[in-house]
């Protein structure tokens, strides 16, 4: 069984969360799905993660969309003016966070503007550009969509759902004679392994029309003790994100975690070229929980395998994405950081 694959169910959100518990916690090794650190509190120390000086991908992005976020908009052609787009465009972004870089990106629409165009500011008005933002955290999608309403002329709709069912939804209604397009930024397509990130960007190419684009974030292999300082600060916040969902199993599903008797770790994996981040054991223990049917006995030093973070080398991306339906455009790197973004054109 390939890890994390996708959840064998379909049902009520707080019974999926339930019965993957069930099903993650039972595999060899353990596992639990990363979808769930994003509760509340985990979608905040998310964000904290972003400000941390260790975690440089956050602040590398925000830096390459202020730089470039007006070529990008260009090569999208997302307003009328633009040969062949005569309608309303729209943006989708899976997994907004805390809306920053979707905002950086539109604060470019209006740079420069008495040369602007085809995109300047008046035709950007007329057309209202519309905004879906596919999160699985209703808090994570406030946030975001306050943020954009900052803007006044977009229109934003919100999904709160999986990233593939959002899709599914986006899809079921393309704008009339305008196009789309998908950011996917951060280190998201990270959190896939190689053939689920393969898997993944078919998914987006099929709610795609031939001509729209996709914005693609990763995070680039860099020297192990860079990597290590990202995945555990010497602050403790990535090991609070990753503990928090011990926290999120008890509150929500009757577990007896002790958060004292498990430790965040992360690991380089060289050979797969990713970053594991793992919950410790401490000791030799007993954890039950109810709603999930759980009662299991821990070794000490045995682990719960929580997240994947895997990373690039700048060419893969190329190819990854050529084998899913799109043409790489454009890609813009930040150098120090070690993060790209690659703009690709669906076929
Ligand atoms: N998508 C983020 C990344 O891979 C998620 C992340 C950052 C994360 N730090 C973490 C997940 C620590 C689990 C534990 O960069």
């Amino acid at each position: 069984m390939r890890p994390f694959a996708a959840s064998p169910n379909a049902s009520a959100p707080a019974e999926d969360f339930a019965n993957d518990v069930e099903y993650y916690l039972g595999l060899e090794p353990r596992q639990l799905p990363s979808r769930y650190l994003y509760d509340p509190l985990g979608s905040v120390l998310f964000d904290a993660i972003g400000e941390l000086p260790w975690y440089g991908i956050t602040r590398a992005e925000v830096g390459l969309l202020e730089q470039y976020g007006r070529d990008i908009l260009a090569h999208a052609a997302l307003f009328p003016g633009f040969p062949g787009v005569p309608g309303p465009s729209r943006i989708v972004e899976l997994g907004p966070g805390n809306g920053t870089k979707l905002l950086t990106l539109l604060k470019t629409r209006h740079d420069g503007s008495a040369e602007a165009g085809h995109y300047g500011r008046r035709e950007a008005r007329a057309s209202r550009l519309k905004v879906h933002l596919i999160d699985v955290s209703g808090k994570a999608l406030d946030v975001a969509g306050r943020a954009l309403d900052e803007l006044g002329d977009i229109e934003v709709e919100r999904h709160e759902t999986t990233y593939e069912s959002g899709l599914s939804e986006v899809a079921g209604k393309p704008p009339a004679g305008g196009r789309t397009l998908v950011l996917f930024l951060g280190s998201n397509i990270g959190n896939f392994d190689r053939p689920g990130a393969e898997e993944f960007l078919c998914t987006i190419r099929a709610a795609l029309q031939p001509g729209d684009t996709l914005l693609l974030g990763a995070d680039l292999v860099k020297p192990e003790a860079d990597l290590l300082l990202a995945y555990d600060d010497p602050l403790g916040v990535t090991a609070a994100f990753n503990l928090n969902l011990l926290v999120r199993i008890n509150r929500e599903l009757g577990g007896d975690f002790d958060l004292q008797a498990f430790a965040h770790q992360a690991v380089w994996n060289a050979a797969a070229s990713r970053v594991e981040m793992h919950l410790v054991s401490r000791r030799r223990q007993r954890v039950r929980v109810a709603s999930a049917r759980i009662d299991m006995e821990m070794e000490k030093g045995e682990t719960i395998w929580t997240e994947s973070s895997y990373k690039y080398q700048p060419e893969e991306l190329a190819t990854l994405l050529g084998h899913t339906g799109f043409r790489p455009i454009e890609r813009w790197v930040a150098a120090e950081a070690r993060f790209a973004l690659t703009l690709a054109r669906a076929d």
